[in-house]
């Protein structure tokens, strides 16, 4: 009896292996015959890809209808790198409004211009008042302008007076408003005289005390006191000279 049952079972088992067999038989079948008849995607090349370019067969689906001498207008989509080119440019001309109109964070051209015009006007300023400094006895020019002239008067007034007279007529100095020079007359005699003075005779040097473009503002005060006859004029000392 036991050998019976057995037999049965080993029996079934054996039905139920063939009976698996046969099912996964069929599926693979099944599988090869969908694989086989699903159409095969045409390979794009990538530049199709990127305009998405409907093949040639599927033209007559686009064609607006429109023939113009020849030339068929067709209902393309737009190519996905024109479409994301346009994209990028809404979200810079979004970008562009907040920054510029918006919140301000950097000046428009205007602005900008304006902004440079300042900047070059400091530098402007800057490097005209650096050359001003720059004025030696070989480059210095007489200065006419009122304000230099007015300048040089104060600084002559409240410094040079003491020997040279307040009209410099002449003290303890000599008499600067005559055409005799002891050093020179000319407008860079005079700016080295005061520069550098002549200081073994009590004439002291000024340059630690007044900048280059000062001592020309002295050195150009001294020579429009020339012809002005003051009252108690120094004698003459030097020799005539311009
Ligand atoms: C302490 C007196 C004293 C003071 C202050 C003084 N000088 Fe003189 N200065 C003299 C004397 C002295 C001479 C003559 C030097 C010589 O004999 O070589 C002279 C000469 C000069 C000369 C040359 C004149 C020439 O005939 O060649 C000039 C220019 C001059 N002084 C300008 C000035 C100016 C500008 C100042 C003010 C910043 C000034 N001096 C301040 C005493 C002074």
């Amino acid at each position: 009896m036991t050998g019976v049952v057995f037999l049965e079972v080993l029996i079934l088992m054996a039905l139920l292996y063939n009976l698996q067999l046969l099912l996964s038989i069929h599926k693979k079948t099944k599988l090869a015959v969908a694989k086989a008849l699903q159409p095969s995607a045409p390979r794009l090349s990538w530049w199709d890809r990127m305009n998405r370019l409907k093949p040639l067969e599927q033209e007559f689906d686009l064609d607006l209808g429109h023939d113009y001498d020849g030339i068929r207008e067709l209902d393309n989509r737009l190519p996905p790198w024109w479409l994301y080119g346009f994209y990028c440019t809404i979200l810079f001309a979004g970008i562009y409004l907040w920054r510029y109109h918006v919140s301000h964070s950097a000046p428009l051209s205007g602005e900008e211009y304006r902004i440079s015009v300042a900047e070059a006007e400091v530098r402007k300023t800057e490097y005209l008042k650096k050359a001003a400094n720059n004025i030696d006895e070989n480059t210095v020019k007489l200065l006419t302008a009122p304000g230099d002239l007015a300048a040089g008067k104060a600084v002559f007034e409240s410094t040079c007076f003491a020997c040279h007279g307040k009209s410099g007529e002449g003290g303890v100095g000599p008499n600067l408003t005559d055409e005799y020079w002891l050093h020179g007359g000319t407008i860079q005699d005079v700016f080295k005289t005061i520069k550098y003075g002549w200081p073994d005779k009590g004439m002291k040097s000024w340059k630690d005390d007044y900048s280059p473009s000062q001592i020309a503002q002295i050195a150009s005060y001294v020579k429009s006191l020339g012809g002005t006859h003051p009252a108690n004029p120094k004698a003459p000392q030097g020799v005539i000279a311009k």
